[in-house]
């Protein structure tokens, strides 16, 4: 059976909904998945996992800082074992899906997208091939005037039930694509 691991950071609960309709798409598809959070997966070896998911809510346009310590660590980690090659070469079976929630009031995704491809580029170096890379736009939450002024309009609510079907079912997708 392939198996996935699914590490994500929340702090309001925007990117805790996505890394679970993440984890019901994925184990509908068929992957044993296991779920934690960055601290859970200090001691957890990537490697191991045919799909690894790494989410994080965009903070000031950067992953979370519990995401982005776990990232280093296990970067600093394969490169004293050797693993972080020039030109980073692909390591057959090894697959990542990035996901960054993030609410963009002041420049909409453009304030996302630097901590997904911040995220990226350490599974990049890792060797594995990135199969997804999904911005989800959540609510603001304690801020009312970024939920419903920002750049991306009234996003109260947001994910919503809709959105989180439609990960769902991606996620499905890229399971049975493994
Ligand atoms: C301290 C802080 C900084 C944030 N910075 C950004 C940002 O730079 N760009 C953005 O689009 N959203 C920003 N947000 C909004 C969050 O990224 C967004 O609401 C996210 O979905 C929260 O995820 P969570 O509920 O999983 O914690 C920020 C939120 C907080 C609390």
């Amino acid at each position: 059976m392939k198996s996935a691991l699914i590490v994500y950071f929340s702090s309001t609960g925007n990117t805790q909904k996505v890394a679970y309709a993440i984890k019901e798409g994925l184990e509908n598809g068929g992957l044993q998945v296991d779920l934690k959070k960055p601290q859970e997966a200090e001691e957890i070896d990537f490697y191991i996992y045919d799909l690894v998911c790494m989410g994080s809510p965009s903070i000031e346009w950067q992953p979370a800082k519990p995401v982005a310590d776990l990232l280093k660590a296990k970067l600093n980690l394969y490169r004293s074992q050797g693993k972080i090659l020039p030109c980073a070469p692909k390591v057959a079976g090894k697959n990542a899906l990035i996901f960054c929630t993030y609410s963009g009031p002041h420049t909409g995704i453009d304030e996302a997208t630097p901590a997904g491809k911040t995220m990226r580029q350490y599974f990049e170096h890792f060797g594995f091939k990135i199969v997804g890379e999904w911005y989800v736009v959540g609510e603001f939450h304690g801020r009312m005037d970024n939920s419903t002024l920002g750049k991306l309009g009234d996003i109260r609510g947001k994910p919503t039930l809709d959105e989180l079907a439609k990960i769902k079912k991606d996620a499905q997708q890229i399971a049975k694509s493994l």
